[in-house]
């Protein structure tokens, strides 16, 4: 478990001291695929580097299973590290070295015999699906790729953290999706709790569990993903869920639902159906959709006409297909 308590950041300019992180209070839990979002300077980079003391907050305390690192010597610092991955928005691999010699790199600092850091990065490799480019230079990998070398080595001191700082900002979306995908994988497979930072809604929407929503300095507001993007109370979490267009209050005499879908529900014609079923219009004021594997991620708008008899109607077909909605301008 990771415990971030009352954190302050500074950084001396010379027009004084800027605060960057303001008292940031947050509890990531074993297991936890937990993304902080915010905008370009809200913060996300200094929070994510106070984790492993790249930064030394000014105040408060990071608590890494029970131990707090601002207390503690730089060689106990160190030791913690390797408990803690992470992968960066450019990769930062080392370009003179294949991609084994770069996964093997954090074996060699932690003094790991040849024969069995080649074993374990052959391994790692495999787990990111590339086998089959052990002996490639990075400037021979497509970003994805390298990216994936990226993630085998910040796993190869077998942390129980992976911290990512916007690792999927320089990929196309296909190639998120994939990436996003094999962070899941690894959550899943190898129990690595992972902290992903973000200004993407759709990066956090499509597999962290819980999120933290950062907006100058400050922690706007956090909890279970789930709620946070059905509910959004803060302006910025808002801004961030749903476009201008979304949020408009409706049309007279029409009324809003939001329609959430979070991966539990394969694919199926929603509003096809429901128009089938209840025999009125249906409009899509606002969709943003997602078909991962099948499954469907995101949330769509619509608007029916404001009768009670339709509504009523509109809402058990969602609740029998056990799709979750919010109501508007009711
Ligand atoms: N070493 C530093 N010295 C002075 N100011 C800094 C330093 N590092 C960061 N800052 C400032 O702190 C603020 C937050 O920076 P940070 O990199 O954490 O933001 P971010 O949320 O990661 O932004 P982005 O989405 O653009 O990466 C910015 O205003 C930045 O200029
Ligand atoms: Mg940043």
């Amino acid at each position: 478990m990771i415990e971030i308590q009352n954190l302050t950041k500074q950084f001396p300019t010379k027009e004084g001291p800027i605060t960057v992180l303001d008292s940031v209070s947050l509890t990531i839990e074993d297991g936890d695929i937990y993304g902080i979002i915010g905008l370009s300077g809200a913060g996300k980079s200094t929070l994510i580097r106070c984790i492993n003391m790249l930064e030394r907050p000014t105040h408060g305390s990071v608590i890494v299973d029970g131990k707090d690192l601002t207390q503690i010597s730089m060689k106990e610092v160190r030791a913690m590290r390797s408990r803690i991955g992470m992968i960066f928005q450019h990769f930062n691999l080392l370009e003179q070295r294949t991609a084994l010699g770069n996964v093997c790199f954090p074996l060699e600092l932690a003094k790991v015999g040849k024969k069995e850091r080649v074993e374990r990065a052959r391994a790692l490799l495999k787990t990111v699906g590339l086998a089959d480019k052990e002996n490639a230079y990075p400037s021979e990998l497509s970003g994805g790729q390298q990216q994936r070398v990226a993630i085998a080595r910040a796993l190869a001191t077998n942390p129980s953290y992976l911290l990512c700082d916007e690792a999927t900002s320089a990929l196309d979306p296909s190639t998120t999706v994939s990436i996003l995908e094999l962070l899941k994988e690894i959550n899943q497979t190898m129990g690595v709790t992972v902290v992903i930072i973000t200004h993407e809604m759709k990066v956090v929407e499509s597999i962290c569990n819980k999120v933290a929503v950062l907006d100058h300095a400050r922690i706007a507001e956090a909890g279970e993903m789930a709620e946070i993007f059905c509910n959004p109370t803060s302006g910025i979490a808002k801004s961030l869920i749903l476009p201008e267009k979304a949020r408009e209050n409706p049309v007279e005499g029409r009324v809003r639902l939001r329609l959430l879908f979070n991966g539990e529900k394969t694919f199926m014609p929603v509003v096809s159906q429901l128009i089938l079923k209840i025999k009125t219009p249906v409009s899509i004021v606002f969709a943003d959709m997602k078909d991962i594997d099948g499954k469907m991620y995101g949330h769509m708008v619509i608007e029916v006409e404001d009768n009670e008899d339709a509504i009523r109607e509109v809402c058990a077909h969602l609740d029998e297909e056990h799709v979750a909605y919010v109501r508007k301008g009711a």
